[in-house]
Order: C-alpha cells, then structure tokens, then sequence
C-alpha cells in the first residue's frame, strides 16, 4: 500500500498539506479553477499579492464558505509579500490587504516572496526600482505578525542556501518554508538537504516545469526519462513529475486552470514511484534541453551592475544556478 504523504509537518507544528493549487498567472480563471479545485480534494491555495487575483480568489473562497463546501479551518492558504513592501512598516499593511483580498482574518503561510526590495509603490520589473534589501529588518516585522496570528507560519521564497542560513543566524522565529522552483529538470539536492538540516520545508513551485508558459517552451514533461516511467506505471508524466516531488520530500504546486488537470495533478496520493524508478529520475540530467539554461525562473529583472544588491545571476542565487 503506498504511503499517500498527504501532509508535511512544519516547524511550528502545523501540517502543511503536500499537493496546493498554484495560482500565478491563473488571472480572474482563478475563480472557476479553485471551486474545481476544492471539489476535487485540494485544500491548500498557493497566493501572492504579485499575482493580482487575491480578490478573485476571496470570492471563490467566500462562495465555497457559504456553500458548505468546506471550512477555514480546513484549508491551508498561502500568500507573499511582495519586493515593493519590505519596509517595516509596510510589511503588516501589506498583509492586511490580502486578508482584507482573501476575505480572510489569518493566512496559514507568509512567505517573503524574493530576497529583493524595490521602491514602495513601484509596478513592474524596471531596474530603476530596485533598492538596498534589508533583509533582517524585514524579517522582524515578518516575525511580528506571526505573533499576531495573522500569520500562522511565516517563510521565505527564492532563497539560496546562503541567503537562508544568513537569515537563520538572526531569525528570532526561524522560517518554516523556503518555497522555490523544484521538477524533475531543476531538483535542486543541494539546496534540499540544507533545508532540511535546518527543519525549513522546500516547497516546490513549478513542479510541471510550467510547459505552457509562453516565451519559456520547455520540455520537462517530455524527458524520456519521465516518459518512460510514467508509461511503466500508467500514470501521466505530469502526475511523475508531482508524485516524484511528494516522495523527495517536498511539497508541490501545480498551476492550473484546466478542470480535468486539476483532477489529474490530484491524482498523486494513492499510488508510489516504485524505489528503482525513483532512482532513475533522480539521475534526470539538470539542464533545458532547448537552451541549455539551467532554471525557468531565473531572477533577471533583479539583477543589475549599479542598481539594488545584485550585481550578477550568480550573485542573486550565490552560485547555486
Ligand atoms: P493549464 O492551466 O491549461 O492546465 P507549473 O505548475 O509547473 O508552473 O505549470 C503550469 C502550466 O502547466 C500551466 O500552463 C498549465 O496549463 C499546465 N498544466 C497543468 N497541469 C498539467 C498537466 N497535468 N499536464 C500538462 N500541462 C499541465
């Protein structure tokens, strides 16, 4: 009988559960994919201020409550905060406004969405709005509202190694997540294990090496690897590349918007990758097949020679690309 690694405990306690719904780029089609969603089983709901659909996402969730459907309690909902609200000050009004989006009076997780600060206000990805992070700082008022309890959790994203072992040394409430990019074509081992010496959850986003995103076509859901073993098991490669995730020990995810694949990304608790195909996709080779570039999401914008923190790609991931 296969483990089903339905949840993952973090370090306050709470169990986190292992398949969430990604939204970026899910638009207003957010409301629609988190009803099916919930219908289905999911009870996590992966948010950001930055994917401007917390509204949306707040009425489905009301609906849902008013329906019956299921409880708050219940459900495990995830939002960020955003590079343009790292002051301070700004970081509790930052939260409120997605509670006041969500329609809700406390997150499960808040996580710093980048190791970047910009300018308050700013919109978009311009160079000129990049600024000194602060990261400690920061992090005290994240800190703040976990001891409020409008922040059940809180965590980080897009951090390498160093930045959250930095982060450790100072962190009074320790992070329980580092959420960044994980599939079988960028898994990140190196990264993992620190994480999990430390007791931080890696959660995957992009587990599907997100194949529909426009200018980035990418093959992760091709690899003949994955192909291979997902014919062996009769599954999807897309439900290998998810279960390949939950038995690595992460969380996962998928975006959807797609009734039928959000019930296919689903479909990842009852079975397991048998222990000699496990080992096969973990000798996945670790690059794009299409441009030999190593990660999806790689941070350009952040990026800058006389601008904000980081000079240079390798600075921002110290290395780790
Ligand atoms: P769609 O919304 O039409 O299903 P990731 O989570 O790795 O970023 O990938 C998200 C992208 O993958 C979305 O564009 C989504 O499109 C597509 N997708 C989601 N689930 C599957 C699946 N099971 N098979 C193929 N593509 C999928």
């Amino acid at each position: 009988m296969a483990e089903a690694i339905r949840f993952f405990e973090l370090n306050t306690g709470a169990k986190m559960p292992s398949v969430g719904l990604g939204t970026g780029q899910a638009g207003p089609r957010v409301v629609g994919a988190v009803a099916n969603a919930i219908q289905v089983g999911y009870r996590h709901i992966d948010c950001a201020q930055l994917y401007y659909n917390e509204k949306e996402i707040g009425s489905a969730l009301k609906k849902l409550f008013d329906d019956g459907l299921v409880n708050r309690e219940d459900l495990w909902i995830t939002s960020k905060l955003w590079c343009t609200d790292h002051l301070p000050e700004d970081v509790p009004k930052a939260l409120d406004k997605t509670l006041q989006d969500l329609q809700l009076d406390y997150v499960d997780l808040y996580l710093m969405h980048w190791p970047v600060s910009m300018k308050k206000g700013s919109v978009g990805f311009k160079h000129e709005n990049l600024t000194q992070t602060d990261i400690p700082s920061t992090w005290k008022a994240m800190e703040a509202l976990y001891d409020s309890g409008k922040a059940r959790a809180i965590g980080v994203s897009n951090f390498s190694s160093k930045k959250l072992g930095d982060l450790l040394e100072i962190a009074r409430v320790p992070p329980a997540v580092n959420q960044v990019e994980c599939h079988p074509i960028w898994q990140q081992p190196k990264l993992h294990a620190f994480c999990k010496s430390k007791g931080v959850h890696l959660s995957g986003y992009s587990p599907l090496g997100s194949p529909y995103m426009g200018f980035i076509k990418n093959e992760v859901l091709k690899n003949p690897i994955l192909l291979t073993v997902a014919e062996k098991l009769g599954k999807t490669s897309a439900q290998v590349a998810l279960r390949w995730g939950l038995q690595a020990g992460h969380s996962v995810l998928p975006k959807s918007t797609n009734e039928a694949r959000i019930k296919e990304n689903f479909g990842v608790l009852d079975w397991s990758i048998p222990e000699d195909l496990f080992a096969k996709l973990s000798e996945i080779e670790q690059f794009w097949h299409l441009f030999k570039q190593e990660r999806l999401i790689k941070g350009t914008p952040f990026v800058h020679e006389t601008l904000g923190d980081y000079k240079t790609i390798e600075e921002l991931w110290d290395g780790e690309l």
